[in-house]
């Protein structure tokens, strides 16, 4: 593995990001929502179809997974792909190489400052991991490290679904609430409701465009996954479904 530090945005947004995915136990957690039978797991799962899907036609074997978590995505690739991992959180980058069992490139860097070479990888996956970082600077460096005819896959929480907003615009602004409240009353930290500082910034389709197309791609569609129940689990790529969808993918080329 290679170490390489860095910050990308405040130390507030960094500390949080850190908080959740840095340790070995959060690293653990993480991969168990992601395969257990709750939202996070079909939520993966139905991103992980469509990034698989537009693999199928294999633009090339190299194929870079940017914030690659705990690997679950990097080891649905092997052996098809020659699998470059990379993840700022060490305990992720572990755990992605012992999933793979060692059939990846590991590194532990930050995705706004690639320790990787130009135009390099036939494909660049951003699954989940945009939210979290400086997106400008993310699109630069993959398209930096994508070669001429590659492809980018990005994908994003869906910023319109009724899911996403009752979340981020009700619940979770309730909850802090309550705990500033608490912690004025003089409750104990641990009798108070849960933290839900997280450190993302969800953007919705059009921005993600735009931010590909100022670093030099080409869009080349959207495609909504996981639309809230009941509407049935398939793929949309437009009209009113695509607002229930909790997730979006992004697909670009470099030209
Ligand atoms: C929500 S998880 C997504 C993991 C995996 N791609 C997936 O889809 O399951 C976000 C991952 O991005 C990593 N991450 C967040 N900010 C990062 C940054 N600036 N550079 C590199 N990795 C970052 C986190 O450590 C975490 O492993």
């Amino acid at each position: 593995m290679h170490p390489k530090s860095g910050s990308f945005t405040s130390r507030d947004r960094d500390d949080q990001v850190l908080a959740q995915f840095g340790s070995p136990g959060a690293a653990a957690r993480y991969a168990a929502e992601q395969e257990g039978a709750g939202s996070s797991a079909r939520f993966a799962a139905a991103r992980r179809r469509l990034v698989l899907r537009a693999l199928s036609s294999p633009p090339g074997p190299e194929v870079l997974d940017l914030g690659c978590g705990p690997g679950q995505t990097a080891s649905a690739l092997l052996p098809r792909f020659r699998v470059t991992a990379l993840d700022r959180s060490p305990a992720m980058a572990e755990e992605c190489t012992r999933r793979c069992e060692g059939a990846v490139r590991a590194v532990v860097g930050t995705v706004e400052d690639l320790p990787l070479l130009d135009n390099h990888f036939d494909a660049v996956l951003l699954l989940g991991v945009l939210e979290y970082t400086d997106a400008a600077r993310v699109f630069h460096e993959a398209s930096r490290v994508l070669r001429s005819g590659g492809l980018l896959l990005a994908s994003m929480l869906n910023p319109g679904c009724p899911h996403r907003v009752v979340q981020l615009q009700v619940k979770w602004p309730l909850l802090r609430l309550a705990r500033a409240v608490e912690r004025a009353l003089g409750v104990p930290p641990e009798r108070r409701h849960g933290r839900v500082e997280h450190g993302m910034r969800i953007l919705p389709p059009r921005a993600v465009r735009d931010l590909a197309t100022a670093s030099g791609l080409v869009p080349a569609g959207v495609t909504y996954f996981d639309p809230m129940r009941p509407l049935p689990a398939r793929e949309i790529t437009g009209g009113w479904r695509a607002s229930w969808a909790t997730g979006y993918l992004f697909e670009g080329r470099k030209p």
